[in-house]
C-alpha cells in the first residue's frame, strides 16, 4: 500500500507473523528501471516472503523488472491492475488494465518467461459500466492461460470517471460472493480474497471459499491482529505472547536504523495502532505525535512510550494471580 507498507513497516509486520505473505507498495516499471533502485525495492532479509508489487504495461519492461526483481531476492513478482489514480491512468496502467485483458495477458506471460518466483495479479471486479462477471471471468481465464500463479481480487468496482482513488477503497460495494463465483468457475487457479477483511477470523471462514485471502487496511490500522495469522491460520505459534513484547523486538532495528539516520517517526507511525484497548495506548500515541516526531528523536523516545503501555499478557497474568 502506497506511502505504508514501506520497508519498515514490513519489518515491524514481520516481527507479529511469521508467515503471512507481505507485499510491498506499488513500484512503477519506470522507477524500478531509472531509480534509485536500492532506495526503492532494497528490503531486509528478515522480511521474507516478501512480494513486489509492479506497476506498469509494457510486457518488456516488466519482464526486465521482474528478472531485477528477482535478482534482489523477492519471493514473487505481482502486477497491479487496481490502482484507480489519474498518474497511473495516463500511464495506462493499474485498473484501466481491467478493459485491456489480452495485454495482461501479454504481461504475465512476458513475466513468467524471464523469472522463476512465482507471477501474481491483483485485480478489481471490474471498472466502470463493465458488467463484473464477464469482465472478470474473461482476465481470469486469460492471466490463467499465460501461467498466472495466483489472482488477487479487490472485491469491488473501480470507477475511473467520477471517483477519487480513495473514494474508489469504499464507494463502490464490495462483492465477495462474486469471488466465492469466481473461484467455483475457475477451480485450477489459486484466488486470492481481498477487500474489507477486518479480522483474522473473518480471513479464516473466506479460506473455505477460496485459496487466500490478503488484508490491507486492517493489518496496517490494527497490526495487533496480525498476532493471530500464525496460530489461526497456520496452525504455528504466534511469534510473540503480546503486542508489547513484539513491539519490544523492534528495538535493534529501530537502533540500527536511527543510527543510519533514518527519522524516528518514520518506523514509529507504523505502531500507532499496535496497542488496542491496552491500557496506555493513548499516552503511547500521544508521546510519539509529540516526541516522535522531533528533530534527533532517538530509540529512547519509544522505548519511553512503551513504558507507558501496560503488557497485556503480564497484566493478565496479573490480574489471574490477583
Ligand atoms: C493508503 C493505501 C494505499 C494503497 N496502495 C495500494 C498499492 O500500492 N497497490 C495495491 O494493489 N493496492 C493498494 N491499496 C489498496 C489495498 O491494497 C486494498 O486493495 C484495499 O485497501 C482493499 O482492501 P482492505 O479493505 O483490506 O484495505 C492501497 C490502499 C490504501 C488504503
Amino acid at each position: 500500500m502506497m506511502d505504508w507498507t514501506d520497508r519498515h513497516c514490513r519489518f515491524f509486520h514481520r516481527l507479529l507473523t511469521r508467515r503471512a505473505l507481505i507485499y510491498t507498495e506499488m513500484v512503477t516499471t519506470g522507477a524500478v528501471l531509472h531509480g534509485d533502485r536500492a532506495r526503492l525495492i532494497g528490503f531486509d532479509p528478515f522480511e521474507h516472503p516478501v512480494a513486489i508489487q509492479l506497476g506498469g504495461c509494457e510486457p518488456r519492461a516488466l519482464a526486465a523488472c521482474a528478472r531485477i526483481a528477482e535478482d534482489f531476492g523477492y519471493d514473487e513478482v505481482n502486477l497491479n491492475v487496481g490502482c484507480p489514480s489519474d498518474r497511473v491512468q495516463e500511464g495506462r496502467f493499474g485498473a484501466c488494465l481491467m478493459a485491456e485483458p489480452g495485454l495482461v495477458g501479454d504481461c504475465v506471460a512476458a513475466m513468467k518467461a524471464a523469472v522463476g518466483v512465482p507471477v501474481t495479479v491483483k485485480c478489481r471486479l471490474a471498472i466502470d459500466h463493465q458488467d463484473p462477471e464477464p469482465a472478470l471471468d474473461a482476465m481470469a481465464t486469460i492471466v490463467q492461460a499465460a501461467g498466472v500463479d495466483a489472482l488477487i481480487v479487490h472485491a469491488r468496482k473501480a470507477w475511473l470517471h467520477g471517483l477519487s482513488p480513495k473514494q474508489n477503497r469504499d464507494v463502490p460495494p464490495l462483492d465477495h460472493a462474486r469471488v466465492h463465483r469466481l473461484k467455483r468457475s475457475h477451480p485450477d487457479l489459486d484466488i486470492v480474497l481481498n477487500g474489507g477483511i477486518g479480522s483474522v477470523e473473518s480471513a479464516r471462514e473466506h479460506l473455505a471459499r477460496v485459496d487466500g485471502v490478503m488484508m490491507g487496511r486492517a493489518a496496517y490500522q490494527e497490526p495487533w491482529r496480525l498476532l493471530a495469522v500464525d496460530p489461526l491460520l497456520f496452525g504455528a505459534p504466534a511469534p510473540f505472547a503480546s503486542p508489547k513484547a513484539a513491539a519490544e523486538a523492534l528495538m535493534p532495528y529501530v537502533a540500527r536504523e536511527t543510527g543510519r539516520g533514518t527519522r524516528l517517526y518514520a518506523i514509529a507511525r507504523h505502531l500507532l495502532g499496535l496497542f488496542h484497548g491496552v491500557p496506555g495506548a493513548r499516552a503511547f500515541r500521544r508521546h510519539l505525535a509529540t516526541e516522535g516526531v522531533k528533530t534527533g528523536a532517538g530509540p529512547q523516545v519509544l522505548r519511553d512510550a512503551f513504558a507507558l503501555v501496560l503488557d497485556s499478557q503480564a497484566g493478565l497474568a496479573q490480574t489471574a494471580a490477583a
